[in-house]
């Protein structure tokens, strides 16, 4: 009965377009991307970020207005980064109150409720230093940084951010987090843990777009690319934490991993696809080298397929204005 040629004729099923959506087995939509935005405080105008062509800091004055557009588009859910003027040793902004991290969650769910806010939960963009912790020694001080990371969290929760999103790849982060939150009675805000976050040269970009006044790297705390079973092992072990949602980042150059996980995991499973790989894609679209509409739905779905139920990506916007 082993049906091979000439009776198994695949393109049957790809004969036109009606065919071949009728079989096509992943698809995405507004409903599994996440906006990731940059916030600048003390600003009055956009500031393009040169780059990543089509994205801009959003002056903290315009921030409900752009949250307005963006769900008037149909985008469901934004991850905040705050371009901070007042950077200290600690990157103790992020917990003040009235600091920008409280500010841009609170600006956000005024304007449009429903809009799932994420906040970014982290200090590199808060510190002197650059780096996303306290610093002890010249080495970043991981339990220390835990005690920060849960007032950070508590400060977002309170200003109405619906999910935490610690990107700062401290041992034992979410687990900190959690407590923090639920002793300050947030138990039902939710975590979304960047929990297996490498040390790429694809966050390149991200350095302009927010400020990173970071000299050296990260390779102390975020992991080595070429590590497949920690990996695995990085992200079971924040589900062991608590944590909610679990995350690969970055993602197209990744998509092993993606799998892995979420065959280890029933976890919801989201991917970052960074501002590298959006450069990439924008710079060659721009050399006239590639179609950037198909390259971006491409990568897209490329990610989904491999596993990731969430994307986050930079494309977010350019897709809810053409429909999806
Ligand atoms: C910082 C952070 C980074 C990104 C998200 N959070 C940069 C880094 O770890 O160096 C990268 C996002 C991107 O490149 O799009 N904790
Ligand atoms: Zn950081």
């Amino acid at each position: 009965m082993s049906s091979q040629f000439p009776e198994a004729r695949p393109r049957r099923l790809r004969r036109n377009a009606s065919l071949r959506s009728l079989f096509q087995e992943t698809e995405f939509s507004l409903n599994d991307l996440v906006l990731p935005i940059f916030v600048e405080e003390e600003i009055d105008d956009f500031v393009p970020i040169n780059s990543m062509p089509g994205v801009m800091r959003i002056p903290e004055s315009k921030l409900a207005g752009e949250i307005e557009r963006y769900a008037r588009a149909g985008i469901k859910s934004v991850m905040t980064f705050g371009v901070s003027h007042h950077l200290d040793s600690s990157g103790s902004d992020t917990w003040n109150e009235n600091g920008l991290v409280s500010r841009m969650s609170r600006i956000a769910k005024d304007a449009v409720p429903e809009m799932i806010v994420m906040s970014d939960t982290c200090f590199c963009e808060y510190t002197d230093h650059g780096h996303c912790g306290v610093l002890h020694h010249h080495e970043v001080d991981n339990d220390q940084t835990l005690i920060n990371l849960g007032k950070q969290a508590v400060a977002a929760a309170r200003a109405g951010a619906d999910v935490i999103a610690p990107s700062a790849a401290m041992d034992g982060q979410v687990q900190a987090i959690r407590r923090a939150l639920d002793e300050a009675g947030f138990s039902q805000t939710a975590i979304m843990a960047y929990s297996t976050k490498f040390a790429s040269a694809l966050y390149g970009p991200f350095r302009e777009a927010g400020g990173s006044a970071l000299k050296g790297d990260r390779k102390s705390y975020q992991m080595n690319p070429m590590n497949r079973r920690e990996a695995v092992r990085e992200s079971l072990l924040d589900e062991q934490e608590g944590a909610d949602a679990l995350m690969v980042k970055p993602a197209g150059a990744y998509l092993d991993i993606i799998r892995d996980i979420r065959e280890a995991s029933r976890l919801p499973l989201s991917a970052y696809q960074v501002s590298g790989e959006y450069a990439m894609i924008k710079f060659a679209a721009q050399a006239g080298a590639i179609d950037e509409d198909r390259v971006v739905r491409e990568s897209l779905g490329a990610i989904k397929r491999a596993g990731a139920d969430l994307i986050f990506t930079y494309f977010a916007m350019d897709l809810a204005l053409a429909g999806i």
